[in-house]
């Protein structure tokens, strides 16, 4: 069926080998079955639409693919779908210095983006650990949030405007990159976080900001969970966090042992705090730090005294995500309002606990949002299958206790296939009516990554 992208496209645009599937077929998840049937590399707008039209009129089933680093399995082609990589629509195509905001191709890798905005004495402050290979594309299809969210906000919140391919086929340039607009719907921000069900990003304006000045890190051992919410009070109280973030002592001994990395502080601590705010507030972050040791939160800390200290401090936390990757973790990431933290952390605690006892389970996240990481490691002996039966299992009773306090089964990484089944934790009927609804227009014959992120009717 696929052999009708060849008259479509030219031959250097179409790949079927072996290699090639496998790798623009998956993201960064490993549990779920890959096989497409071609990958295909558009270079410009019409491509796109030429791409989309092609596969309404032949039924074809087109699974968006950037930098490849998503953990749901949103980029996953697992039914002999077409693969439409963006890996060659990577040009910045504009910037305008007085609105501050660059024209970018979907496949910019966020660190080519960061690094344009540096040179220009700016700022792109959305950042996490894949910056390095995650693409613009699909940082908007995700809805990207990452390390800095405290400080800056989501992707969402630099998207000015943005020009898509819907899967009708039909271009919409969407904002314009307009400050104010009061003009009815506002379907930028549809399309933001969609997972490539309704269309194709194929042009975003990027919003940049002044550059901070130099930031301090400063890491500290806290004793018990619900602490680490009154350590972020105690800090934010008192100055501007540029992050706030966390991990458990098994984070750390898994990123430490991977990365060859040295422990922060001379003893060990339950739970780490890390966190990074400008160099003026110094004075009043060593404040609160002496607050949170008199309180009996903090037992020990440490300060960075160099770019290069910052560096490492920070890999600590960046690095957990890769040095647990062999493990095949069951990833969960998990939100609620911040006011509700102390005790839903309190009852997950207690019920991974209870569930998971002969599993190793890793905490970390960025709690300064709201967002708990909760990965549960595979036992070496275990199947992959039996496994995650087993973690799939227990899945519900942590997300009855996220429903209960109107939070989402995912934060951050966003819903792909696995989450899928459990979207109903999060979202009631009649906004998954709503939101069938919305495919239906955007997307009438199903061609836009179909099966991920809405659950079967
Ligand atoms: C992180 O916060 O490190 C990322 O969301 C990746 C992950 O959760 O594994
Ligand atoms: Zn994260």
């Amino acid at each position: 069926m696929s052999q009708v992208l060849d008259e479509t496209l030219s031959p250097r645009q179409v790949r079927r080998d072996a290699e090639s599937l496998a790798t623009w077929g998956r993201d960064w998840t490993r549990s779920f079955e890959v096989a497409p049937s071609a990958v295909v590399f558009p270079e410009s707008v019409d491509d796109v639409v030429a791409l989309v039209r092609l596969a309404n009129a032949e039924g074809l089933a087109l699974v968006p693919s950037g930098g490849r680093t998503g953990l749901s399995g949103g980029a996953v082609a697992g039914n002999g779908e077409v693969v439409v990589s963006f890996d060659r629509m990577n040009g910045i195509l504009d910037f305008e210095p007085a609105d501050r905001l660059v024209t970018c191709q979907p496949g910019v890798v966020t660190q080519t983006l960061q690094d344009f905005a540096r040179d220009r004495g700016l700022f792109y402050p959305v950042d996490f650990a894949s910056a390095g290979s995650s693409q613009i594309g699909g940082n908007i299809a995700t809805n990207a949030g990452g390390i800095k969210v405290i400080r800056y906000g989501l992707t969402r919140d630099w998207i000015a405007g943005l020009k898509v391919v819907t899967g009708a086929g039909e271009v919409l340039e969407l904002n314009r990159g307009l400050v104010k607009n009061a003009t009815g719907y506002d379907l930028r921000h549809l399309f933001i976080g969609s997972e490539g069900t309704l269309g194709f990003v194929v042009e975003a304006d990027v919003l940049l900001t002044a550059l901070p000045e130099p930031q301090l890190v400063m890491v500290l051992g806290v004793e018990r969970f619900r602490d680490l919410l009154a350590v972020l009070g105690q800090f934010q109280s008192a100055l501007t966090l540029s992050a706030f973030e966390f991990f458990s002592e098994l984070a750390l001994q898994k990123v430490t042992a991977h990365r060859e990395l040295a422990r922060p502080l001379s003893g060990a601590a339950p739970f780490y705090a890390l966190l990074e705010f400008d160099e003026s507030a110094l004075d009043a972050a060593t404040g609160a730090f002496e607050r949170c040791v008199a309180e009996g939160w903090v037992s020990d800390g440490v300060l960075s005294q160099s770019e290069t200290q910052a560096e490492n401090l920070w890999q600590l936390r960046e690095g957990i995500s890769e040095s647990i990757a062999g493990y095949t973790p069951y990833k969960n990431d998990l939100a609620v309002r911040i006011s509700r933290m102390p005790e839903f952390l309190d009852e997950v605690d207690a019920l991974v606990q209870q569930s998971y006892p002969d599993f190793e389970v890793c905490w970390y996240g960025h709690i300064g949002d709201g967002n708990l990481h909760l990965n549960i490691l595979k036992p070496g002996d275990m199947s992959q299958a039996d496994f995650f039966a087993k973690c799939h299992e227990i899945s519900p009773r942590i997300f009855t206790a996220v429903a209960a306090r109107g939070g989402s089964i995912s934060a951050e990484h966003g819903v792909g296939l696995l989450k899928r089944d459990f979207l109903d934790y999060s979202r009631s009927p009649a906004e998954l009516a709503a939101m069938r609804g919305i495919k239906a227009v955007l997307d009438p014959n199903g061609v836009m990554n179909p099966g991920k992120m809405l659950p079967p009717a």
